[in-house]
């Protein structure tokens, strides 16, 4: 099994303060827009949404993968979503990781198009090791090392998405 990275009580504090730091960056009667990337992020979206204290709305979009896991190539492009009109919304990026960057690069500029009133990020995991590219992330859950995660919705060739907690694996070759 993974080697425990971060237990779940770790993380559900982690996210109790993501969403209350989230909430001080929207007016009082907004409802902010969280769009999550599949299939990563399900089970972080779902945590942080119940962790907020005001209505929000969700919506989902699916990037192309790109190679490896481990190796990047090319620009990832959305194949699903999202589903909403973005115009004047407070939208909030929400990702499992970001790694390289290029998946999150593409998907700003992808929702900066739809003309939201704000864009925010907020991602649980930080690889800051390997980014290849330089885009704006506003909150991180953890900041770690080069290791290859599982568990809370990521997977390593599908396996270890349903884990409660975040574990490291051996890298997929
Ligand atoms: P980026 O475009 O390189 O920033 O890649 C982000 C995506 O790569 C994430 O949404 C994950 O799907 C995948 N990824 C990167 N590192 C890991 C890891 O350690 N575990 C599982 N998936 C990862």
């Amino acid at each position: 099994m993974p080697r425990t990275l971060y237990t779940a009580e770790q993380i559900r504090a982690r996210v109790v303060e993501l969403a209350t730091s989230l909430a001080t960056r929207f007016p009082a009667d907004d409802t902010p827009h969280f769009v999550a990337v599949l299939n990563g992020g399900f089970m972080f979206l779902a945590d942080l949404v119940r962790a907020m204290t005001r209505p929000v709305t969700i919506d989902f979009v699916r990037m192309t993968s790109y190679g490896s896991a481990t190796t990047t190539s090319g620009s990832p492009r959305i194949v699903h979503g999202p589903g909403t009109d973005l115009r004047d919304r407070h939208v909030v990026i929400v990702e499992d990781i970001v790694d390289t960057g290029l998946t999150l690069q593409a998907l700003r500029r992808h929702l900066l198009a739809a003309r939201p009133g704000s864009l925010s990020t907020v991602v649980l995991l930080d690889k800051p090791g390997r980014r290849r590219v330089t885009v704006p992330v506003d909150l991180v859950g953890f900041r770690i090392p080069d290791e290859f995660v599982v568990g809370y919705g990521l997977d390593c060739d599908e396996a270890h998405r349903n884990l409660p907690y975040l574990g490291v694996v051996a890298p997929p070759s």
